[in-house]
C-alpha cells in the first residue's frame, strides 16, 4: 500500500461523448441538443484532407455561436504526424474564444507528445491571456500508446480523460479484427466442440483504467462501429463499465441513450451505496472496521466503491 492517496478524476459527468465531423456544420446544433455529456467535434479522421481548413473554420465559428449548455466541449485535433495539428491548436486558441473546454489529441504515443502540445498551448494561452487553462483528452490507439500508457496518463495536469480507440489500435497492433469494438469472430476458446468468445480489448482497457486511476484521469471506452447493433453496444459498454471505465463514445446519435443507460448508476445502486455508507458509519461508531450488509461483508474498500457511486449520482443530479 503506497502512502500516496489516489487522486480523484475531474468532477464532471462523462457517460457519453458524441462525435461529429467538423466538415458537417449542420449537425453541430443537434450535437449540442443531444443528451451526451461531452461533445467532440472532429477535425481528424472523419474530415478529408481537402476539407481540413474549412472544417477548422466551421468549428471556430460554431464554438462561440452555438449554445452548448452545460456540455463539456471538446475538439479532436489532427495527430502529431500530420501537417495540420499546430494550426488546429493555434487557430482554436486564438480565434474560438473561451468556451472550448478540451482538445482531444489522437494517436498519442508517449509523454513527450503531450509535452509538445502543452508547450504550444501554454505559449498561445500566455499570448492571448486565456484565463482558464485548456484541458486535454487523449486517445490510446497504437502499440506505442498502450506501451507508454502510464507515462502518458502522468504527462500533464491538463489531461482529463483517456479513451481507447479500437480501430486504429487494432491496425497498429496488427490484430486480425473484423469490427470496431465488441466481439471478434475468431477470438474464442474451444471446449467440447463449443465456441466461447472472449474479449480481445480487455487487457488494453484494464491497462488504461489502471493508468488513469493512478493519475486522476477519466478512463473512457471509444467507438463501437456497428451503430445498428444496440445489444452489441450495450454488451461492450457493460464490460467497460465493469472494468472501471466511466463512459463511451457515440458515433451516431442513437448510441447516446445506450451509453447513458449503461453508465448512469441505477436508483437501486445509488440507494444501496447510501445504505452501505450509513452501515459503515454505524460500524465506525461502534469502533468496528467492517460490518455485514445484506449478508455481505462490507469494509473500507466497500466505502470507496459506494462513495464513487454516490459521487457519480450527485454529478449527474439523480
Ligand atoms: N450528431 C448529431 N446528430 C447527428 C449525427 C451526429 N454525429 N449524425 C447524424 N445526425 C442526425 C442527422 O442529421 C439526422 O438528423 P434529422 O433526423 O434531423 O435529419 C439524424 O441524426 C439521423 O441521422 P442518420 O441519417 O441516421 O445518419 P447520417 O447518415 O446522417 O450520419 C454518420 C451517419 C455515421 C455519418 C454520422 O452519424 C457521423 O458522422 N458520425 C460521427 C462520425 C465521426 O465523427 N467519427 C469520428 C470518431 S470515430
Ligand atoms: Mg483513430
Amino acid at each position: 500500500m503506497s502512502f500516496r492517496v489516489q487522486p480523484s478524476p475531474p468532477m464532471r459527468p462523462n457517460r457519453c461523448q458524441l462525435f461529429g465531423p467538423g466538415s458537417r456544420p449542420a449537425i453541430f446544433e443537434k450535437m449540442a441538443a443531444s443528451a451526451a455529456d461531452v461533445v467532440n467535434i472532429d477535425l481528424e479522421d472523419s474530415v478529408a484532407p481537402a476539407d481540413k481548413a474549412q472544417a477548422r473554420a466551421n468549428v471556430i465559428e460554431a464554438i462561440g455561436r452555438v449554445d452548448w449548455g452545460q456540455k463539456t466541449l471538446s475538439v479532436r485535433i489532427n495527430a502529431l504526424d500530420t501537417p495540420w495539428w499546430y494550426r488546429d491548436v493555434v487557430d482554436l486558441l486564438e480565434q474560438a474564444g473561451p468556451r472550448l473546454d478540451l482538445i482531444m489529441i489522437p494517436k498519442v504515443g508517449c509523454a513527450a507528445d503531450l509535452y509538445a502540445v502543452d508547450a504550444l498551448v501554454t505559449a498561445v494561452e500566455r499570448a492571448t491571456g486565456r484565463e482558464r487553462p485548456l484541458g486535454f483528452e487523449v486517445i490510446i490507439e497504437s502499440a506505442a500508446g498502450i506501451t507508454h500508457v502510464e507515462e502518458i496518463a502522468a504527462a500533464t495536469p491538463r489531461l482529463q480523460a483517456m479513451s481507447l480507440g479500437a480501430a486504429d489500435f487494432a491496425a497498429s497492433m496488427g490484430m486480425a479484427t473484423t469490427g470496431i469494438g465488441g466481439t471478434q469472430e475468431d477470438y474464442y476458446m474451444l471446449r467440447e466442440g463449443q465456441k466461447y468468445w472472449s474479449d480481445p480489448w480487455h487487457w488494453a482497457q484494464a491497462a488504461i483504467v489502471a493508468a488513469c486511476r493512478t493519475h486522476g484521469v477519466l478512463p473512457v471506452d471509444g467507438p463501437f462501429g456497428d451503430f445498428s447493433d444496440d445489444e452489441g453496444f450495450r454488451a461492450q459498454a457493460r464490460r467497460s463499465a465493469t472494468l472501471g471505465m466511466v463512459g463511451k463514445w457515440a458515433i451516431h446519435p442513437r448510441q447516446v441513450a445506450l451509453a447513458n443507460e449503461v453508465f448512469t448508476p441505477s436508483e437501486a445502486a445509488v440507494a444501496e451505496a447510501r445504505e452501505i455508507l450509513a452501515a459503515m458509519e454505524a460500524a465506525k461508531a461502534r469502533g468496528e472496521g467492517a460490518t455485514v450488509y445484506k449478508g455481505r461483508l462490507v469494509d473500507i474498500a466497500s466505502i470507496k466503491q459506494a462513495e464513487g457511486i454516490v459521487r457519480q449520482a450527485e454529478m449527474i443530479g439523480i
